[in-house]
């Protein structure tokens, strides 16, 4: 009898630990296959590392043995991601030692864009930091880093020929009147520091310079590059959309941006560079007699002013285009109904779930789209109601974004698979204005970036709001301990 009740405690127990035991993978992006087996294992050394060409370059398998787990991939990509995955399920043993399933795991990314927009110019974000955010990045399997330097509040990038970028252009007295001065410059050692480190991990980092709105600091410094030079203006303080646009009439423009697209190609290796062209009202232009100018030389001859001044933004963007592609880069650019963009540049669609338009408007002109609906993908927007940084206003406009709407998207919902080729994938968007620092840069960016690159990655049978939720409670507690992040509230409204 006793001998009975021994036996019976024991089971007991063993079963109890056992319900510990974890009885599925929690990796984020979901795999795209995964196959559990019956037995369990409570070590995950890596016992073979093979190359398998057949796989494609960014695809691994993963084989999870009783004895340790077998890794083969179709390439550098590959390999990364497969690492990667391997880390993932070490950290789920670590915090399950009562083991997890021995299993394959076949994968490989939906999209091959899946990026990150960090917002450098609104608050200047520090090297170590960028670096932090890239380790993060690159565990969860993003592959670009959207890196945008200017804006009307603040400039970052060094340009030979043009001190007072520095001196004058990376530098505002204060931020929403909080009567605090701000700046901030890289220099270009450690922007490619910040390359090399970021390609170690298989992110790319794609420089932004907006043309030719979003120009208030460098206009700052250099007023002359204004149709009317405005020697008063100062760099930016509040949010908003400026009507400091660079003047296309004044060559000495030209002879900046070719300055400022050498020193591009000199340190980002990336084949890309994005442009902005986003929010350029060309009121100035449709009165500056430099740009009519430019207008009747480029050939431009049109009654009505603002067709006029559109199809002046479309020679604007052209030539910034060639410039690039002469330099061996591809234009990117924030896609705005004015016209034909010129063929082989790639939009990034960003107002409010317009992908669908923004495909059907640029058929035909050979352009393919990354999608990043604001609605859904601009991290600058609440996760809460109310949610915003101490000591900075509401908007009063901005949307609330929660975890389940990011989680919702469909990159180019309603599209044809022929319409979906010119899809490249998806940029999740951290604008800055009132992300002052690195902690709340997270804040804002996690969990909500897990939940997209679910959906950039994972093919959509995969996906599943319920289970991404329960992996992310796994998630943030490591994501706590390996990174000291908290997806917390970083301070007390
Ligand atoms: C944007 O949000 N202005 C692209
Ligand atoms: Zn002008």
């Amino acid at each position: 009898m006793f001998r009975f009740l021994r036996i019976l405690a024991c089971t007991l127990l063993s079963v109890a630990g056992m319900a510990q035991a974890a009885d599925k993978y929690s990796i984020i992006p979901e795999p795209g296959r995964t196959e559990l087996k019956p037995q369990a294992t409570r070590t995950l050394k890596l016992l073979s590392d093979k190359a398998e060409a057949s796989l494609g370059k960014d695809a691994y398998r993963l084989a999870v043995t009783p004895g340790g787990v077998h890794l083969a991939s179709g390439g550098r990509e590959g390999r990364l991601y497969g690492q990667a995955t391997l880390r993932q399920l070490q950290d789920q043993l670590a915090a399950q030692p009562e083991g997890i399933p021995c299993g394959v795991i076949e994968d490989k990314p939906r999209f091959g864009w899946r990026s990150m927009m960090m917002d450098t110019a609104r608050h200047f974000v520090p090297v170590e930091d960028v670096k932090k955010f890239i380790d993060v990045m690159s565990f969860y399997k993003f592959n670009k880093l959207h890196f945008h330097l200017t804006d009307d509040q603040g400039w970052r990038l060094p340009v030979p020929g043009y001190p007072k970028l520095e001196t004058v252009a990376s530098k505002r007295k204060e931020t929403f009147g909080n009567k605090t001065p701000h700046e901030g410059m890289y220099t270009k050692e450690q922007l490619k520091e910040l390359v090399k480190y970021a390609a170690a991990r298989n992110i790319e980092i794609i420089p932004e310079i907006d043309v030719p709105g979003h120009n208030q600091a460098l206009c700052t410094a250099y007023p002359e590059f204004l149709c009317f030079p405005n020697p008063k203006l100062e760099v930016r303080t509040n949010a908003g959309i400026s009507y400091t646009l660079v003047c296309p009439g004044n060559p000495d423009v030209w002879k900046f941006y070719n300055a400022v697209f050498n020193e591009l190609k000199d340190i980002f290796p990336s084949q890309y560079v994005h442009l902005g062209g986003d929010e350029a009202p060309e009121d100035n232009w449709m009165k500056c007699p430099k740009c009519a100018d430019f207008r009747e030389k480029a050939g431009i001859r049109d009654e009505n002013k603002k067709a006029a001044a559109q199809k002046e933004m479309v020679e604007f963007f052209t030539r910034c285009a060639k410039m690039l592609k002469s330099r061996g880069k591809t234009a990117v650019f924030w896609y705005e109904p004015m016209g034909k963009y010129p063929d082989g540049v790639i939009v990034t669609t960003w107002r409010g779930g317009h992908t669908p338009k923004t495909v059907a408007n640029t058929t035909g002109d050979k352009v393919d789209v990354i999608c990043a609906p604001n609605g859904k993908c601009y991290f600058d927007y609440p996760q809460l109601p109310g949610d915003w940084p101490s000591g900075q206003p509401d908007t009063g406009w901005m949307p609330v974004n929660k975890l389940e709407n990011v989680y919702s998207l469909e990159p180019g919902h309603g599209l044809s698979a022929k319409e979906m080729e010119r899809v490249r994938g998806v940029d999740c968007c951290l604008w800055a204005e009132r992300l002052p620092n690195i902690e709340r840069v997270f804040y804002q960016a996690y969990p909500r970036a897990l939940a997209l690159v679910e959906t950039a990655w994972s093919p959509k049978e995969v996906k599943n709001l319920d289970r991404f939720k329960d992996k992310l409670e796994f998630h943030k507690k490591f994501m706590q301990e390996k990174w000291g992040i908290s997806l917390e509230r970083p301070e007390k409204k």
